[in-house]
């Protein structure tokens, strides 16, 4: 699924301009002649470089590099110098290991597709003011990252490692972090101790990994206060992830898992959620006023479970009939019994659940 970086054909297109259209009036004495400046932005990317120019202008604030061969080898001395650049661009690169020589007041990093593993403490002492770093699609792994690698890094907000190969989440993150993407990696674990500190955490994104509940602490999540959007989309659980924490939870992404079963305070207390997904799960049915405590839901997916219409779904209907309309319910669509087959749970009449008999079987 890695993206194809385009560094070679645009290194072709460029050298054409340069050989046919070039016009030396536009590069300014101070500009490296590889790159482009344009006021304080300097654009060096796509035209094949395997090092990082000398003689950028020390008033640059912006650095882009991104579409080139650039080693980690690549990267002069001299960069460090570079006090007003707030932004590196460097993604689609050659590197290998977390660049050096970066400059003190770097707010920005963007080093997506490259090959790097290591993430260690000195590394991010180098740049005490970052605030985003972006190292999706490279090689790291939970024991690749230092212990302590982020006790410094006081002003990180964003930290996004999809697509890496990542087994657990990374222990000893920042207070700060507001948003985290670990996507696509191998995360089977998540330990009572790794989010506990994170009270301004917002987005934690951990689609495609292999977690189940087994897997996630028991109070894993609830001091996330801050907490506004969970998703954990195409992982293994088989029910909702337990004390989820209501303060701020606005959107809740749990499709494509296994989920076959919501217990009765699944969702307790999540009063600012707004949209909840259980899509392509396993669900047959859910227990009365499950959603009780939803007071702000306007979107409730849940398309693609097999729900058997039978008594104990019958306050489904009571309830989605007395829903405001601006809630939208998408998906509760009856896989069996066999009668019902193919019609909307709210469509049913009251015969047609059959509460005679079984009207006092305990809920699952
Ligand atoms: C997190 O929540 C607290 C308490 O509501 C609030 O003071 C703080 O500003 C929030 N953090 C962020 C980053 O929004
Ligand atoms: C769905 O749940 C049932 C038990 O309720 C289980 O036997 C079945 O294997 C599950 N299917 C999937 C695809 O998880
Ligand atoms: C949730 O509902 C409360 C009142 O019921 C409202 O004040 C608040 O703004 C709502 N939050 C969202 C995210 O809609």
């Amino acid at each position: 699924m890695v993206r194809q970086c385009k560094a070679f054909i645009l290194f072709l297109v460029r050298i054409g301009l340069l050989l046919g259209l070039a016009n030396p009036l536009v590069t300014s004495a101070s500009c490296p002649s590889a790159c482009r400046c344009d006021g304080t932005f300097i654009y060096c990317n796509d035209r094949g470089l395997t090092s990082i120019p000398t003689g950028l202008p020390l008033d640059a604030t912006v650095l882009f590099l991104q579409n080139n061969r650039i080693k980690s080898s690549g990267i002069p001395a001299e960069l460090r110098r570079l006090s007003n650049v707030e932004k590196i661009y460097l993604y689609c690169n050659n590197l290998d290991e977390f660049p050096t020589n970066l400059p003190l007041g770097l707010k920005e990093l963007h080093l997506q597709e490259n090959n790097i593993r290591m993430i260690t403490h000195a590394s991010l002492a180098q740049i005490p003011y970052i605030e985003e770093l972006h190292l999706d699609d490279n090689s790291v792994s939970a024991v690749s990252i230092e212990e302590g690698a982020f006790r410094d890094s006081n002003h990180l907000r964003l930290l996004f490692l999809s697509r890496n190969h990542l087994s657990t989440i990374p222990s000893g993150l920042p207070m700060s972090i507001e948003e985290l993407r670990f996507d696509d990696n191998r995360i089977s674990s998540i330990s009572e101790q790794s989010l506990q500190d994170l009270i301004n955490l917002k987005r934690l994104i951990l689609d495609g990994n292999l977690l189940n509940n087994r897997g996630i602490g028991e109070m894993a999540f609830i001091n996330l206060i801050n907490l506004t959007e969970l998703s954990l989309v195409r992982n293994s659980l088989t029910s909702p992830p337990a004390n989820l924490p209501g303060t701020s939870l606005e959107k809740l992404q749990l499709q494509d898992n296994h989920i076959n079963r919501v217990p009765p305070g699944a969702f307790a207390f999540l009063r600012q959620l707004y949209r909840l997904d259980l899509s392509g799960n396993n669900l047959s049915s859910l227990p009365q006023g499950v959603f009780e405590d939803l007071d702000n839901l306007t979107q409730l997916l849940l398309r693609s479970n097999p729900w058997q219409c039978t008594c104990r779904m019958k306050w489904v209907r009571d309830w989605l009939r007395s829903l405001p309309s601006k809630v939208n319910v998408r998906g509760f669509m009856c896989q069996g019994p066999d009668k019902v087959k193919g019609m909307a749970i709210k469509d049913l009449t009251t015969d047609m659940f059959d509460c005679t008999d079984s009207e006092l079987l305990p809920d699952v």
